[in-house]
């Protein structure tokens, strides 16, 4: 008989790595989580610091720093590599491509000798963009790798709108498809509350759901990563959790309908660029994209974030 230990290799110890680290140990979804970092010391400190708190977690774990050549029976890596844009200096997550994409040059030459043969989960930013990098190099069926892209914002999206209709967001189906940056965009047409339509509810009830400021809400979810980061200078817990949940669809062969940024072949009239789309996750990684109707003028939007994208896309290549 033949037990697998669920074994997951994290790229980059900082704070997404690590939150991403606590959340899958607490969640019990693996049994074993090794971090490389070129900071050695660092990967071995949050290691020991995480396997400390399974003393006290529900689930067993063996949290330890290692290098490539554990990613060879592992079933799952993630990349959280590469630095955070920095307010201060006014960057968005596009800012930072250059310098992700040296980080990249490196990640993706050990995951290449390593013997990997997993589903890999792209977080580092420009998150679309990298991912696709991270492809392109290795070269592997674009199933096995994808990004939490607006993962994120999709749960930044519900908690705004859950806000401002009293609903509690898990009752609230939304997505921010596109880029997880500024070009991001939300299909309002495909939002629904107990499966009703948004649109409907607003002509059924203009006094409450007819009032609502959708421009606004839409802002207010886009704009949550960079209240948290201008308030503590990281942003963990939330991508923590997105993380959790991608990992979880896919070890435990949800089926689950998730949006991720994956590969896009001629769905949604695009093609050869990673955007998020709502995406069936089982234990074959991306096992099928989801066309949603968009009207004309979410199209035209969702089009235009995949220009930007396909733009930086080709740019990271000439870094
Ligand atoms: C976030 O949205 C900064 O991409 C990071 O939390």
């Amino acid at each position: 008989m033949d037990i697998q230990r669920r074994k997951i290799v994290i790229v980059g110890a900082g704070h997404v790595g690590s939150h991403a680290g606590y959340e899958l140990v607490s969640q019990g979804l693996a049994e074993e989580i090794v971090y490389i970092d070129v900071d050695r010391k660092k990967a071995e400190a949050q290691a020991l610091d995480i396997f400390d708190a399974t003393v006290y977690l529900p689930h067993r774990a063996v949290i330890r720093a290692g290098d490539y050549s554990d990613a060879a029976d592992a079933q799952f890596l993630i990349v959280a590599a590469g630095p955070l844009p920095d307010m201060r200096k006014g960057q968005t997550r596009v800012d930072t491509l250059r310098q992700t994409i040296d980080v990249m040059k490196d990640v993706t030459e050990g995951i290449r000798k390593s013997d990997f043969s997993g589903i890999l989960l792209n977080i580092s930013n420009p998150a679309d963009v990298v991912t696709h990098y991270i492809q392109h190099q290795l070269n592997w069926p674009s199933k096995r790798i994808l990004s939490t892209s607006t993962t994120l914002d999709s749960g930044r999206l519900r908690r705004a709108l859950a806000e401002a209709t009293g609903v509690d967001q898990k009752s609230i189906c939304a997505y921010a498809l596109g880029e997880h940056g500024e070009s991001q965009m939300v299909p309002w047409s495909a939002v629904t509350i107990a499966g009703k339509p948004l649109y409907e509810l607003q002509r059924e009830y203009p006094d409450t759901y007819g009032k609502l400021d959708l421009k606004a809400i839409a802002d207010a979810g886009k704009a949550g990563g960079w209240t948290i980061l201008g308030g503590k200078g990281s942003t963990e817990f939330g991508i923590g959790a997105s993380i959790a949940q991608v990992v979880r669809a896919i070890f435990h062969d949800e089926n689950r309908i998730l949006p991720v940024s994956v590969l896009l072949d001629g769905q949604y009239g695009q093609r050869d660029v990673y955007a998020s789309v709502p995406a069936l996750l089982n234990r074959h990684g991306v096992a099928e994209i989801i066309e949603l109707n968009l009207t004309q003028e979410e199209a035209e939007q969702f089009a235009a974030s995949c220009k930007t994208m396909k733009e930086n896309f080709q740019l990271s290549l000439t870094l």
